[in-house]
């Protein structure tokens, strides 16, 4: 669905790009995700995807067709959820989605199941202004797929929310992904890339520093033993995952002892992040 390659950006004032000669893929169905700390190029990277940067250079096609040559077209198969939410803030929570909705082919009649959905049913016809930043954001992510588009990009779509709202957009994105939709979200939790993503990009500065599955990147880069700890004994006992089945020692710890902690230690993606460039999430 998204080719990207070598792509290098740079804003007007700025010595240095912001994005250097980037690539990767992203498949139909797939959730991508870009895990990086702030200032890495998350952002800038979306933006020049769904034609806000157009002065970049190297060569990005989505559905098979250069970017550059789509049309406003493009604007109705493609979601965007912007990181800080813009609504009209005098206007109710339908009448900004009435006046967004506009914008597109097939009109929406109803919204009250979109705003069900996110838990603002009740807030349908109260302005804005005086919403929650959690109400706003969710209000927000309603905006990026009530057009039913074929690919999504979320920027950083639970930031900042409480756990239950966060749990609340997690599951749209889980329920529009087993619809089939493109999603590429960025993200500086690890927790988020881990749970959501089938393949997350590790990004700073500017560049890409590992593109694979979470659950890859976690074994290749952690300990391949488990942690035992057994009642009474403050001492940590590791072993070999390997053939662990065959491990006379571990079984007989099994076997004769009441165990109080056990634990295979692969790495978090944090720890991963941490390895590969040497910087942290935050
Ligand atoms: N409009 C802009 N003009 C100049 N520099 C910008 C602009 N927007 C972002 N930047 C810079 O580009 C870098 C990457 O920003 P951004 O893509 O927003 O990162 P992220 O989304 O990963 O936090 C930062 O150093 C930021 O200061
Ligand atoms: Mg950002």
């Amino acid at each position: 669905m998204i080719e990207v390659n070598n792509l290098t950006f740079s804003y007007p004032k700025n010595s240095t790009p912001t994005v250097k000669g980037i690539n990767f893929n992203i498949g139909k169905g797939e959730i991508f995700g870009f895990l990086g700390p702030s200032g890495s190029g998350k952002s800038t990277t979306q933006k020049i995807l769904y034609k806000l940067l157009p002065n970049y250079q190297g060569n990005i096609s989505i559905k098979g067709q250069d970017l550059k040559s789509w049309s406003k077209e493009f604007y109705q198969f493609i979601g965007v959820s912007f990181e800080l939410p813009n609504h009209y803030l005098k206007l109710s929570a339908v009448e900004n989605l009435r006046f967004f909705s506009s914008f597109y082919q097939n009109p929406i009649d109803s919204f009250e199941e979109l705003l069900e959905k996110v838990g603002l049913k009740e807030d349908a016809n109260k302005r804005v202004a005086n919403f929650s930043k959690g109400m706003k954001m969710r209000l927000n992510f309603i905006r990026s797929f009530m057009h039913d588009p074929d690919i999504l990009f979320l920027d950083e779509p639970t930031a900042g929310l409480d756990p239950v709202n966060a749990r609340i957009i997690k599951d749209i994105i889980l329920d529009l992904k087993s619809k089939g939709k493109t999603i590429f979200i960025t993200t500086h939790s690890m927790y988020d890339a881990d749970e959501l993503c089938d393949r997350v990009a590790l990004i700073i500065n500017g560049n890409i520093k590992a593109i694979d599955q979470p659950e890859t990147l976690k074994l290749k880069h952690g300990k391949n033993i488990v942690e035992v700890q057994v009642e009474g004994q403050n001492e940590v006992l590791s072993y070999e995952l390997n053939h662990i089945g065959q491990n006379q020692d571990f079984l007989n710890l099994l076997a004769n002892n009441n165990i109080r902690t056990i634990h295979s230690k692969e790495a978090s993606l944090e720890d991963v992040f941490i390895k590969i460039t040497g910087e942290s999430l935050v």
